[in-house]
C-alpha cells in the first residue's frame, strides 16, 4: 500500500469571522478547528501530516506549534490550488495525498478511510455530500452517472446550480499524478484563483476514474464560515457527546445542557444535572453524582462522590465518597482522600485532606496538608501569604479547628489538637491540647446606649 500523505489547507483568511484571529484558531468544544482536523488525521496513521498556513504569518504555526506536523507556508494565498503546491515538493511520488481543510473540523476518521480507499493509479477518492441548499458549494457534474468535474458556484450555469451534489473539499490522489495536473491549472475563473477542484476535470481527461464516497452524517463536512456555522457545529458535537455519554451509561438531566470541552471518561451510573461544563480530561468515577452548574476541569472524581451545585474545580483529584458544595471551589493541586466534605463558600487550593476531614463552611485553606478525620470550623483561614511568600499549614490527624480562627503558616496543629473559635494561631500547638487566642470577655454592667438628641 502507498503512504499516505495528509495535506491540511489552513491558509486562507475566514473573511466571515470577522476577527482579528485566523479561523483555524477558532474554538470548537474547547480545541481550535485545526486541532480538530490533525487529530482525525493522526487517527487514519499518516506517514506524515503537512499544514498549509498563511494569512496571520506565523499565528497559526506559533499557537499551535505543540502539534507534530510539518508546516508550510503560502504567501500570497492563491486559491486551494495553489494551496496544495506549497506542499506537494514534500511528498514523495509514491504517495496517496488525502486534502483536508483547516476549517471543516468534524470529519469522522471512518468517512477518511473511505476516501483513502478509492484512491488508487487510476482512481481518485472524493468525498461528496448531497444538500438540500448547495449554494456556494462546487458542484459535482457527472455525466451517465461517472463524474466529469467539479464547477465552483461562482462559475457555475444556473443549470449546474440546480446540481444538489456537492464537493467537501476531501479528495484522495496518487501524488505523483497530482503534481502534473496541479502544474496545470489555470487562474481563468470567477475567483482569480487556482482550483484544487479542476484537478478533478483534467484527470479524467487523463483517463482517470473518480470515486466519489459519503459522509455517515452531513455535519462531519460542514465548513465553518463564520461565528453562526461555527455555533451550529458546537451543538452538533455536543449533541453527539451527550449521546455518547448516555449510552456508555451516564444519565444527562438534560443532554442540551452539558458542554464537554475535551475528554469524559466516566463509570457506571454517573448522573450530571443541567448546565455543567467539563473541560480537559475529567475522570467519573461510578456512582458520581454531579449537581447543577458544575464547572469541572482536568479532574478525577471518585466513585460515590458526589458534587453539589455551582462548584468550580479545577486540577484536582477528588478520592471516593466525599461531598463537595455547594458553592465550593477547588483549585489547582488540591488531593482530596476518601470520604472528605467541603461545603458551601469554602476555597481549597494546593493541599491535601486525609480521610474523612471536613471544611464544611466559608473556609480558605491553601498550601496545606490536613490529616484524616480533622474537623476545619466555620470560617478558618489559613493565611498563607506574607505578602511575599507562600507558606504551608499542616493540620493533623483529628483536630478540630474552631470557628473563625486563622492560622498564621508557617504554622503546625499537632494531631488531636483543639483551637479555640476565634484564635489566631501564630505559634505550632501541642498534640491533644487545648490552645485559643482571645482577648478576654467583658461585661461593662449598667452601660446605656446613646440615644438620638
Ligand atoms: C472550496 C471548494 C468547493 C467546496 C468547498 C467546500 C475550491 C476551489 N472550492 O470552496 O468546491 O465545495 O470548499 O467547503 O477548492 N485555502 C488555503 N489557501 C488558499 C485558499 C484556501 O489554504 O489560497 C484553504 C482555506 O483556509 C480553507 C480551504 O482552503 O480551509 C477552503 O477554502 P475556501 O476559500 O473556504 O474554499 P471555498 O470557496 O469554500
Ligand atoms: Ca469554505
Amino acid at each position: 500500500m502507498s503512504p499516505l500523505v495528509v495535506v491540511i489547507l489552513a491558509a486562507g483568511q475566514g473573511k466571515r469571522m470577522k476577527s482579528s484571529r485566523p479561523k483555524v484558531l477558532h474554538r470548537l468544544a474547547g480545541r481550535t478547528l485545526l486541532e480538530h482536523v490533525v487529530a482525525a488525521a493522526r487517527t487514519i496513521s499518516p506517514a506524515k501530516i503537512i499544514v498549509v498556513h498563511g494569512h496571520g504569518g506565523d499565528r497559526v504555526r506559533s499557537a499551535l506549534s505543540h502539534l507534530e506536523v510539518e508546516w508550510v507556508e503560502q504567501s500570497p494565498q492563491l486559491g486551494t490550488g495553489h494551496a496544495v503546491s506549497q506542499a506537494v515538493p514534500r511528498v514523495a511520488d509514491e504517495s496517496v495525498v488525502l486534502v483536508l481543510y483547516g476549517d471543516v473540523p468534524l470529519v469522522n476518521p471512518v468517512t477518511l478511510e473511505e476516501v483513502v480507499a478509492r484512491a488508487s493509479e487510476k482512481t481518485i477518492g472524493l468525498l461528496t455530500v448531497e444538500l438540500s441548499d448547495p449554494t456556494g458549494y462546487g458542484r459535482i457534474l457527472r455525466h451517465q452517472g461517472r463524474v466529469t468535474r467539479i464547477v465552483e458556484d461562482g462559475d457555475a450555469t444556473p443549470a449546474e446550480r440546480e446540481v444538489g451534489e456537492v464537493n467537501t473539499g476531501i479528495l484522495a490522489v496518487p501524488a505523483a499524478r497530482l503534481r502534473g495536473w496541479l502544474a496545470m491549472l489555470e487562474a481563468d475563473n470567477a475567483q482569480g484563483e487556482y482550483y484544487l477542484t479542476d484537478v478533478t476535470g483534467l484527470a479524467v481527461r487523463d483517463g482517470m476514474t473518480i470515486e466519489t464516497a459519503a459522509p455517515l452524517a452531513t455535519e462531519e463536512v460542514l465548513g465553518i464560515n463564520d461565528r453562526v456555522q461555527l455555533a451550529e457545529l458546537e451543538r452538533y458535537f455536543q449533541r453527539r457527546e451527550a449521546r455518547r455519554l448516555m449510552y456508555e451509561g451516564v444519565s444527562l438531566a438534560d443532554p442540551a445542557r452539558l458542554d464537554v470541552r475535551g475528554e469524559v471518561v466516566a463509570g457506571r451510573d454517573v448522573s450530571i444535572d443541567v448546565n455543567v461544563i467539563l473541560e480537559g480530561r475529567v475522570v467519573l468515577g461510578d456512582e458520581v453524582v454531579i449537581g447543577p452548574n458544575a464547572v469541572i476541569r482536568d479532574a478525577e472524581i471518585g466513585p460515590h462522590t458526589e458534587i453539589l451545585a455551582n462548584c468550580v474545580i479545577d486540577s484536582a483529584v477528588i478520592g471516593a465518597e466525599c461531598r463537595i458544595g455547594p458553592y465550593a471551589r477547588i483549585r489547582p493541586e488540591t488531593e482530596l482522600a476518601t470520604g472528605v466534605h467541603v461545603g458551601n463558600f469554602v476555597e481549597i487550593k494546593k493541599s491535601r485532606l486525609g480521610d474523612g476531614s471536613k471544611v464544611n463552611h466559608l473556609s480558605y485553606v491553601g498550601d496545606s496538608e490536613v490529616g484524616r478525620r480533622a474537623n476545619v470550623g466555620a470560617g478558618t483561614i489559613t493565611c498563607n501569604y506574607d505578602g511575599a511568600n507562600k507558606h504551608r499549614t499542616v493540620i493533623g490527624d483529628d483536630a478540630f479547628i474552631g470557628s473563625g480562627s486563622q492560622l498564621v503558616a508557617p504554622v503546625h496543629v499537632a494531631a488531636g489538637s483543639t483551637i479555640g473559635a476565634g484564635s489566631t494561631i501564630t505559634k505550632d500547638t501541642p498534640a491533644g491540647e487545648l490552645t485559643l487566642s482571645r482577648a478576654r470577655q467583658t461585661t461593662i454592667r449598667g452601660w446605656r446606649r446613646p440615644v438620638k438628641k
